[in-house]
């Protein structure tokens, strides 16, 4: 697989129309499988984007302009794509917001990618990502979205690598001449740590109705507001935010202080958010018992009652993951016996040979997995 070959050559998407043909031909593999021998940016059903710009403008994030195949549908602000990539062989997929207007007109879209410390893909494309890299991708996702038409306030809340939704939100009604109040909330924790630093200075000077707001948490310096989230600094960036929608995207502790305080207030109706990780685990009632068996690792451990993704890490395997909170399915894998939760819905499975994805089920019991 090529995912990571460098683009050599442009090709029209008119001299795919006789490709189709050959499609049935080329099972099981897809003639997709065929093309990418030719040119990785050559396909006919799959969604794949060559990265054209490479920007470091913090020293632990990086940007990526990426060219879609003609397959992209576009995405709404807010939204996220699922993005691949082959490091040591093996697919990895990871889901990223585009951080750029909806409305672009090169037809090309901006990811931001923070580093984390640990972080696999993160660190791979902060390190790797360069002109020519070709990605696989997945159609645009999720309900993070401004609603239309667009009410009369917003206030868009970010902390961290958070900003790239709310960032997109923004210069998206930028871009419609939006006409009512936004204010633009961003948490990091010092002023290097703010990727699109230059840009929301220029809207906040330019536009009458857009205030940006700069709260530091680690610099008590410059910046608009100090230390972290406290309902004075909503109040200060947006005493109108009651009678407001607000959209927030930002790191655990940034969300629940929020969700809390619109919680508090009777606002959580108007306040609209999105996770980038998972939230915390809830313990299973009553005892964890059983055991957990990957049948084809040859490995069995005893159930500790976190997520089988978590659990099979835990047992040192490496199975596939992506969002790590449902969204992707990348961690699907086949449940051959015993009874698993749903720890987001609570349901239980006791099913035997079914798909279940290991990063939002726990096993109730002894479960074993085609692992
Ligand atoms: C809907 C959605 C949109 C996203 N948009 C963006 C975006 O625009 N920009 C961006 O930089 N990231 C975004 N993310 C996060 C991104 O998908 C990855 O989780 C992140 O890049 C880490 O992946 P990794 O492979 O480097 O880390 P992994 O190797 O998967 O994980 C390494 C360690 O970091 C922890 N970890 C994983 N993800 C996070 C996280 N988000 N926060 C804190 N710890 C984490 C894991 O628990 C693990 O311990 C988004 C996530 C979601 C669900
Ligand atoms: S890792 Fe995305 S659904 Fe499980």
């Amino acid at each position: 697989m090529s995912l990571l070959t460098p683009a050599r050559r442009r090709f029209s998407p008119r001299r795919l129309a006789p490709l189709a043909m050959f499609e049935a031909l080329a099972t099981p593999h897809g003639v997709d499988r065929y093309l990418e021998l030719v040119h990785p940016m050559l396909t006919v059903r799959e969604l794949r984007a060559e990265v054209t710009e490479v920007r470091r403008n913090t020293a632990d994030s990086v940007t990526l302009t990426l060219r879609p195949t003609r397959q992209w549908k576009g995405f709404e602000a807010g939204q996220f794509v699922q993005l691949t990539v082959e490091i040591d062989g093996v697919r990895r997929t990871r889901c990223y917001s585009p951080a750029c207007s909806q409305y672009r007109a090169d037809g090309r879209f901006e990811l931001t990618v923070k580093a984390h410390p640990e972080g696999l893909v993160s660190q791979y494309l902060n390190a790797h990502a360069a002109p020519g890299l070709v990605v696989g991708l997945a159609q645009a996702d999720g309900v993070f979205r401004l609603p239309t038409p667009r009410p009369d306030r917003i206030v868009l809340i970010s902390g961290g690598s958070g900003i790239t939704p709310v960032m997109s939100m923004l210069r998206t009604l930028c871009e419609e001449d939006y006409a009512g109040e936004v204010v633009f909330l961003h948490y990091a924790f010092t002023e290097k740590h703010v990727p699109y630093l230059d840009e929301l200075r220029e809207l906040d000077a330019a536009r009458d109705n857009v205030r940006v707001v700069l709260a530091y948490t680690e610099q008590s310096t410059g910046g608009d507001l100090h230390g972290l989230f406290h309902q004075k600094h909503l109040t200060a960036a947006a005493p109108w935010h009651a009678d407001a929608e607000t959209f927030l995207c930002g790191p655990p502790g940034l969300m629940k202080a929020i969700t809390s305080h619109y919680a508090a207030h009777g606002l959580a109706g108007h306040l609209h958010s999105e996770d980038f990780a998972p939230a915390p685990v809830v313990p299973a009632d009553g005892d964890v018992t059983g055991a957990v068996t990957y049948l084809r690792s040859d490995v069995t451990a005893t159930n500790a009652g976190e997520t089988l993704l978590e659990q099979a890490e835990a047992a040192g395997l490496s199975p596939e993951h992506g969002c790590r909170m449902g969204i992707c399915f990348s961690c699907t894998q086949i449940k051959t016996t015993g009874c698993t939760q749903n720890v987001r819905t609570g349901e239980v499975n006791s099913d035997p040979d079914v798909e279940i994805q290991l990063c939002i089920n726990r096993a109730v019991g002894d479960v074993t997995l085609d692992l």
